[in-house]
C-alpha cells in the first residue's frame, strides 16, 4: 500500500482492498524509513481495526520511536491502542536509540501465545544473540527518561541543516517528521533516473545517497534520492559544503 508524497498519507480504501482471505500480517514501520512518516492516532486506529477485522496480526517496527522531529508529530505505538495489544508484535532495537547500528540487539513485545513459538524460531535462526551486547543494552535501557527524550534534539538540527543544504543545491527535500533520512527530488537538476542522479552526486561532489527506487514497489523510479543525516556534525558539515559545490549537468540550477 503506497504512502504518497508530500505528507505520505495512504488511501484507506486501497489499504482495505489489499487484504484477502489469506492475509496473515500487516507489516509497517512507524516512524517510517525512508519517508520519515509518523502515523497519526487516527491512521493507526484505522490500520488496527482493519487488521483485526481481517484477523491479521500487525508487525510494527518502531526502531525510530525516539526520533520524532516535527513539533506536531508524536509517537504512538499501535499496540497501545484500546484492544490492540493481543494483535500486534512491536519491534524495536538498540541500533538507532543507542547509536550502535551493527550490534543487532533488538526486542519484540507482544502476546505470549505468539512470542513463545517465535522464541523457538528466533533461536533456530540466530543460534545465539551476542550476550555481552545484550547486557550493555539492558543497562542502557535503564537510563532515565530524559536520555530518551533528549535523543531527538540534535537530530532536528541535523535534519534542518541537511534540508537547507539540499534546497540550496537544487535537490528539493521532503522534510521528514521522524527517523533520520531525507528524501529529495533531483529532477530540477536535469537528471533523469535516480541511479544516474546517485552516481552523478558521487562523481561530482562525493556525496552518497540511496535511489528511491530501492524502496518502491517493483523498483519503480520515484524521482527521489534518500540522504541520511545520522552523522557527526563535522561530517554533516563536510557533506553540506560539498553539496554547495554541486552543479547541474544541464546548467539549470
Ligand atoms: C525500519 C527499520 N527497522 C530496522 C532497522 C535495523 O535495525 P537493526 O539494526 O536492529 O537490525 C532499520 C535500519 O535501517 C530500519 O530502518
Amino acid at each position: 500500500v503506497p504512502l504518497r508524497a508530500p505528507d505520505w498519507r495512504f488511501d484507506r480504501s486501497e489499504f482495505d482492498a489489499a487484504f484477502s482471505r489469506r492475509t496473515k500480517l500487516v507489516v509497517m514501520a512507524n516512524p517510517n524509513n525512508p519517508t520519515g512518516k509518523v502515523f497519526t492516532p487516527s491512521e493507526l486506529e484505522f490500520i488496527g481495526d482493519t487488521a483485526r477485522r481481517h484477523d491479521a496480526l500487525v508487525i510494527s517496527d518502531e526502531v525510530y520511536e525516539y526520533l520524532i522531529l516535527a513539533d506536531q508529530a508524536r509517537h504512538v505505538s499501535i499496540a497501545s491502542l484500546p484492544g490492540m495489544f493481543d494483535h500486534v508484535l512491536t519491534l524495536s532495537s538498540a541500533s538507532k536509540t543507542l547509536f550502535c547500528t551493527g550490534w543487532r540487539v533488538g526486542w519484540c513485545v507482544g502476546p505470549a501465545d505468539v512470542l513463545q513459538p517465535l522464541g523457538v524460531k528466533s533461536d533456530e535462526t540466530y543460534v545465539c544473540a551476542p550476550a555481552p551486547l545484550q547486557y550493555a543494552v539492558a543497562d542502557a535501557l535503564r537510563l532515565p527518561q530524559e536520555f530518551f527524550l533528549g535523543i531527538r534534539g540534535p537530530f532536528r538540527l541535523k535534519r534542518d541543516r541537511l534540508c537547507s543544504a539540499l534546497r540550496s543545491a537544487g535537490l528539493a527535500p521532503l522534510v521528514p517528521d521522524g527517523a533520520y533520512y531525507v528524501l529529495a527530488d533531483y529532477r530540477r537538476l536535469g537528471l533523469t533516473t535516480d541511479v544516474e542522479a546517485m552516481n552523478y552526486l558521487i562523481d561530482q561532489v562525493g556525496v552518497g545517497s540511496v535511489p528511491g527506487s530501492a524502496f518502491a514497489a517493483g523498483g519503480r523510479d520515484t524521482g527521489l534520492l534518500r540522504f541520511c543525516f545520522a552523522l557527526e556534525d563535522i561530517d554533516l558539515d563536510r557533506g553540506c559544503a560539498r553539496l554547495a559545490q554541486l552543479r547541474s549537468p544541464v546548467g539549470r540550477v
